[in-house]
This record gives C-alpha cells, sequence and structure tokens, in this order.
C-alpha cells in the first residue's frame, strides 16, 4: 500500500481497482462504490485528521448510538465529466454548507468546510476514472456523518465519524414519472426536521411510499401535516409547476422542505432564460384547478440524483391528472438542457458554479 501525507489528509491507496469497464447508462444507482473513502472522526470535542483509505467494511459495536436513535445526516452531491476528461463539480460549497445545517439541528459537530473540501477534491482526484464519461452519467458522491459513541442513553453523541463515499451512476429515473398527492401521512412537521437531509426523514417516507408504489406511483407529493392541503416536495425532489407560462415552486420558509440545491439553481435559470419564477404555496385545489382550465402546462421534480424528472401524471384523490406528453414540455426540456450543459461543460458556466478537480 502506498500511503502519502498532503497538508491536512492522509492517503493510503488501493493496490488493486475494481473498475470494470462497462456500459455507465447499465449502472445501478448506489450499487458499485469506487476504490477509496475518506474518513475522519470526532473525538474530545474536535474533528482528528482526515484520511483516504482503500473502500471497505467499518465495524461496529452493536451498542453505537447512531443504530439506536439516528443521530445521522448526510448529503448527494454529483462530480461530471466534460468532452476533454476533466471532473467537475457542481456546487458543492452549498452541500458543505447544507450537512452543518443539518449536523446542528440534530445535535451534531459540524464539520468545518475547509475540511470538507479537502476531502472531497482528493477522493474525487483519486478516483476520477470513476466518473463516467458520458452525458447523463456521473459520480455519485455522499458525504455523511453519524454518532459513533457505544451508549444507549438518549443524550447526543459524543464521538462521531465523518465518511465520503462515491458510486457511479445514471439517471434516477429513466423517465417521466407518475406521482400521488399524499393526504394522510407526513414526511415532515413544522418545528420539526423536515429541513435537515436527516437519515431518518427517508426512513419515515418508507412506507407511505411503499403503499403509492403498490398503487403504481414511483413518488409521492408530500402536503402539509397540519391539513394536508399545500404541496410540499415529491419525495427526494422538489417539485415545480408551470401554470400557464409562469413556473411555481413550494416556498422554503417554514422549514418543512428540504431546500434543494437543483431547485435553488433552477430558479436561477429560469429567471435568466426570461420566466416569471414564484415561490409560493401551492395548494392541491389550485392544482386541480389549473389543471381543469388547461393551464398546468409542466410539472417536474428537482434533484440531484434525479436530476430534472418530468411528471407525466399527478394522482389527486383518486384522480390521476394527466399532463401534456413530454413533447409539449418546453419549460422543462429547456431548463434541464441548460443544467446539464453547465454541468457537463458543453456551454460556460456564467454563475461560478463549476469546480473543476
Ligand atoms: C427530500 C429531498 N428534497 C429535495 C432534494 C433535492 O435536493 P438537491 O437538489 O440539493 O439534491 C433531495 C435530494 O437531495 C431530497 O432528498
Amino acid at each position: 500500500m502506498l500511503t502519502t501525507e498532503k497538508p491536512n489528509i492522509s492517503i493510503v491507496k488501493s493496490e488493486t481497482s475494481k473498475l470494470v469497464e462497462s456500459d455507465p447508462s447499465d449502472l445501478i444507482f448506489g450499487k458499485d462504490f469506487t476504490d477509496h473513502m475518506a474518513i475522519c472522526e470526532f473525538r474530545n470535542g474536535s474533528w482528528g485528521p482526515m484520511s483516504i483509505v482503500p473502500y471497505g467494511d467499518i465495524s461496529m459495536n452493536p451498542g453505537t448510538s447512531t443504530l439506536h436513535y439516528g443521530q445521522s445526516v448526510f448529503e448527494g452531491m454529483k462530480a461530471y465529466k466534460d468532452k476533454g476528461g476533466r471532473v467537475r463539480l457542481f456546487r458543492p460549497t452549498e452541500n458543505a454548507r447544507r450537512i452543518n445545517i443539518s449536523a446542528q439541528r440534530l445535535c451534531m459537530p459540524e464539520i468545518p468546510e475547509e475540511m470538507f473540501m479537502t476531502a472531497l477534491t482528493e477522493l474525487i482526484r483519486l478516483d476520477a476514472k470513476w466518473v463516467p464519461a458520458k452525458e447523463g452519467c456521473s459520480l455519485y458522491i455522499r458525504p455523511f456523518i453519524f454518532a459513533d459513541e457505544v451508549f444507549l442513553g438518549v443524550k447526543p453523541s459524543t464521538k462521531y465519524k465523518f465518511m465520503i463515499i462515491c458510486s457511479p451512476a445514471s439517471n434516477y429515473y429513466k423517465g417521466p414519472v407518475r406521482v400521488r398527492v399524499e393526504r394522510q401521512y407526513s414526511r415532515a412537521v413544522e418545528g420539526g426536521v423536515g429541513y435537515a437531509k436527516a437519515a431518518g426523514n427517508y426512513a419515515a417516507a418508507l412506507y407511505p411510499s411503499s403503499l403509492a408504489a403498490k398503487e403504481g406511483y414511483q413518488q409521492l407529493i408530500w402536503t402539509d401535516s397540519r391539513e394536508h392541503k399545500y404541496i410540499e416536495e415529491a419525495g427526494t425532489m422538489n417539485v415545480m409547476f408551470v401554470f400557464g407560462d409562469v413556473l411555481v415552486t413550494p416556498s422554503v420558509e417554514n422549514e418543512t422542505i428540504l431546500a434543494g440545491i437543483t431547485r435553488d439553481s433552477v430558479i436561477h435559470l429560469a429567471k435568466d432564460l426570461g420566466y416569471k419564477v414564484e415561490e409560493r404555496k401551492i395548494s392541491v385545489d389550485e392544482l386541480v384547478e389549473a389543471h381543469k382550465a388547461g393551464q398546468l402546462n409542466d410539472a417536474f421534480g428537482m434533484g440531484t440524483a434525479a436530476n430534472i424528472t418530468i411528471i407525466e401524471s399527478i394522482g389527486v384523490d383518486g384522480i390521476d391528472l394527466s399532463l401534456p406528453p413530454v413533447e409539449q414540455r418546453t419549460v422543462s426540456t429547456k431548463i434541464a438542457k441548460t443544467l446539464s450543459d453547465i454541468k457537463y461543460g458543453n456551454i460556460k458556466d456564467p454563475y461560478g458554479w463549476i469546480e473543476e478537480i
């Protein structure tokens, strides 16, 4: 094993690579992992040295508190390869910022942005050959922090691990999706942890999502937990509708919605492409009325894993609202293309969103 020391990070290289050349479009999301991972421990009130080591299992005592009380937060981001083979990260400092917002809410220590970025860039540099050289494919990057103390009392852990693992990925959804408005279960409540990328949020969504899947819907559209009247987000995507020619998306003010980096990027792009964008409350009734009036011209989900995913139909109280065919979705198609062109370096990035490795 080859060990190198860089400032603030030690690197132990894997002697062999697991990489198999194959068509990246066939990749199953989150199944294969790259050759290395980053790891750092929080002990005695501070983060220790950052290391990059060969990817592998970590051992865990059954009494480790994260297994019992769920102090665990994560991020999802991607690296893209341009036509010249250069690797590009999309708005990585936003993920560094957001993991700390999540950590703060779960009473966990924040990871300094510089440590996050050093670990990230060194890891991606080392595993750069794993970034698929095909548009539509990318390297999914999963930074996470979890409680690492062996203790069964309910209290914030005193020990944590920060890690980054990576997995080559193609598109999460292979085409437009059918979604259903959820009127019974909730993902998030006011005062809760909906705005954090907390592991438990995803566990809580699994059962209602599985019920919707049995009815043929790939995702739920969550509604507010008080009245189940207002739209929040669609599974692991933020959601946007086009009423007439105005783009409308739920505002993230009341902290029940994860403030997506893709959402923020889409808002910027849409405004610069000349569209009017509104961030506000959207009721399910407004959606139904707009559909009835022939004004619901487009609807799509946005997220790092899902990119821009066109919504084919929306199930509301037993009735499916069908949306225009994909060929007529000029808004989502145009925004998706511009965003993708920036990520893959087909056009200049006027926003400073890209960090080349
Ligand atoms: C619940 C939820 N909402 C929205 C998003 C979209 O966020 P982003 O665009 O930052 O990936 C995600 C995905 O990370 C998510 O898990």
